[in-house]
């Protein structure tokens, strides 16, 4: 079966076809990161013009790179939620238009488990159940991971989501939007030493997270550091150092915990700030198996939608009637474990 996978939640348009015995077979990707940059983080209105504008060439882009005609396709799948309304609206009216021209399935997917089925695209892809640490711009979470469908979330963070305290924390140094990926290449200047900084939660039971707290250390230390209202230079790459390390150590704590208590031996790292390199090495440590996605995938993409899309619609699911978009859904209300 050829799917293909659309994703507008947010401020990337994504475009891919999965073949069921083949694999991927195209991938296209525009960011509209340039677009938002100038106003410091995502404007909805705009994110929905710009996947308009965007999307029917994507999808002729993916044909094209897949080799394929829109009518060998078997299905369309697209993300329903969580996200923005106006973006999620584009891919829903674009998949829908699509698969009823076509006359072939179209199906709704939440594209948190498109992360979390991400790490599958990659050659050594993890066997279930697994451990999941979900972490982008807008959550985090611990989803013990039993099958397709079957998920059981273990915590989240009580406030920010990890990929935000990035993004917000960058900010602060004035680096360009996203914050994240540019926070990570400062950090590698830095001496993660230099500033102390707690880790938040640790000490407390269970695998609730909470980065207000080590964002507002952040903060504090940039307001001591900053000349003229502008911290720079060194200061500026030991500050986000030291952040990024805290954020891996704190998770490292937890992702131990989350394995000891489901007594799993594998983790799947998801999500956006699974890109995150020093995060990664910091896992690997842990005794387990450590998965994550092929880097192109850690971060909203369609690929993930198709993967996932084309594992609901190849058992037979396909939406029921016109389905709203869900900006906010629950990934619990997926499954009943
Ligand atoms: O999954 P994603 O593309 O979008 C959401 O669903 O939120 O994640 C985007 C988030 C942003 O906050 C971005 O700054 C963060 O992932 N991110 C990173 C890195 N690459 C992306 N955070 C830390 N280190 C990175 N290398
Ligand atoms: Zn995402």
């Amino acid at each position: 079966m050829n799917i293909l996978g659309i994703e507008t939640s947010c401020d990337e348009t994504g475009v891919a076809v999965y073949h069921t015995d083949q694999g991927l077979l195209s991938h296209q990707l525009y960011t509209q990161a340039a677009t938002h940059a100038e106003y410091g983080g995502v404007v909805p209105e705009l994110a929905s013009r710009d996947h308009v504008r965007k999307l029917p060439w994507l999808i002729k882009d993916a044909l094209k790179e897949a080799g394929i005609e829109a009518g060998d396709l078997d299905g369309v799948a697209y993300t329903r939620g969580p996200g923005l309304v106006g973006a999620l609206l584009v891919g829903i009216s674009t998949a829908r238009g699509l698969a009823a021209g076509l006359g072939i399935p179209a199906l709704g997917v939440h594209h948190l488990e498109g992360h979390l089925l991400a790490p599958m695209l990659a050659d050594n892809a993890p066997e279930f159940p697994f451990v999941a640490l979900l972490v982008s711009g807008g959550h985090s979470q611990f989803i013990e991971v039993l099958g397709v469908g079957r998920y059981r979330l273990l915590g989240g963070t009580i406030d920010d989501a990890t990929g935000e305290a990035f993004d917000k924390v960058a900010k602060l140094l004035d680096l360009p939007y996203p914050g994240g990926p540019h926070l990570a290449k400062l950090a590698q200047q830095g001496d993660p030493r230099r500033f102390k900084m707690t880790r938040p939660m640790v000490d407390r039971p269970g695998l609730d997270l909470s980065f207000s707290g080590l964002k507002t250390q952040a903060l504090v230390q940039a307001k001591k550091l900053a000349v003229q209202g502008h911290v720079r230079g060194q200061d500026a790459a030991d500050l986000a150092a030291a952040f990024e390390y805290t954020v891996a150590e704190t998770l490292f704590v937890k992702c131990r915990r989350a394995l000891e208590e489901t007594g799993l031996k594998r983790l799947v790292l998801a999500g956006g700030v699974a890109a995150n390199l020093r995060l990664r090495e910091r896992l690997s440590q842990l005794d387990a198996e450590l998965f994550y996605p092929p880097l192109a995938y850690c971060t909203d993409n369609g690929a993930m939608i198709a993967y996932a899309g084309a594992q609901r619609i190849q058992a037979g699911q396909s939406d029921a009637a016109y389905p709203e978009p869900r900006p906010r859904w629950p990934l619990e209300e997926l499954s009943h474990v």
